[in-house]
């Protein structure tokens, strides 16, 4: 059985008191998600440290949404696997559109991190998605095959390890989520190119449907065979929403 997972990427959004309270609202719900779903918070760094301890003891894993793809030294303003893990950090995001798109991400920088983040334990959750542009000129397959390449690459062990996200880049923020045949197409298209070199583990690698999932269109999606949950944005900022997505399987 592969393991369900609802995770919410806050992206730049809370203050320290707003995210508090979101936690809160979260833990204070979640008795209500089935016990076979693993629920995932990703705050901005500055709230992880503080965050932890209460989501710990409810059983709701703390990740990051980047991190630096260098192990520690000289880089003013980047934080590393290392320091995520020691405030008990269990995922990181990576490769998210929002990053490639105006960080300038490109596969060599993500294996870099995808590379650390193992080391220190964590979960990558790696992302993958195609533009409109891409979409419209049926070149989503190609797009996504390519961005595998960094998953492709790691060891049986490691890849064991991860999770993947399917975020149409066309779906995130604008309210028009993929169809879940569209979602369902792709999905399967990515677990049978990492069966290509990963036969068994491919079948037991969590892969998330992301891009405009609200509680309204949850059930149908998850209820794709290859669609083993959801990388929420905005409605992972209202608990009510989070959880009721997380009720959907
Ligand atoms: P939305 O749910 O706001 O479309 O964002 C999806 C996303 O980018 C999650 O990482």
């Amino acid at each position: 059985m592969r393991k369900k997972i609802v995770a919410g990427n806050w992206k730049m959004n809370t203050t320290f008191d707003e995210g508090e309270a979101l936690v809160k609202g979260i833990v204070s719900l979640k008795a209500g998600v089935a016990a076979d779903v693993t629920l995932v918070v990703a705050p901005p760094f500055t709230h992880l440290n503080c965050l932890a301890e209460d989501l710990e003891k409810a059983g709701v894993g703390l990740s990051a949404q980047n991190c630096a793809n260098h192990e520690s030294g000289a880089y003013t303003g980047e934080v590393s696997a290392k320091m995520l893990a020691s405030v008990g950090a269990k995922y990181c995001i990576l490769g998210h559109s929002e990053r490639r798109e105006y960080y300038g991400e490109t596969n060599a920088t993500l294996a870099e991190k995808v590379a650390l983040v193992l080391q220190n334990n964590l979960i990558p959750i790696f992302c993958v998605g195609e533009k409109l542009a891409e979409r419209e000129a049926n070149r989503h397959f190609e797009v996504v095959k390519s961005q595998l390449e960094v998953v492709l690459n790691l060891s049986a062990d490691d890849f064991a390890k991860i999770v993947i996200a399917y975020e149409p880049v066309w779906a995130i923020g604008t309210g028009k989520t993929a169809t879940s045949a569209q979602a369902q197409e792709i999905h399967a298209f990515i677990r049978k190119t990492l069966s290509e070199k990963f036969a068994a583990a491919a079948e037991q690698t969590s892969i998330l449907y992301g891009g405009s999932c609200n509680p309204k269109n949850a059930a149908e999606l998850f209820a794709q065979p290859d669609v083993d949950g959801g990388l929420i944005g905005g409605a992972a900022l209202v608990a009510e929403n989070f959880i009721a997505i997380a009720q959907s399987f």
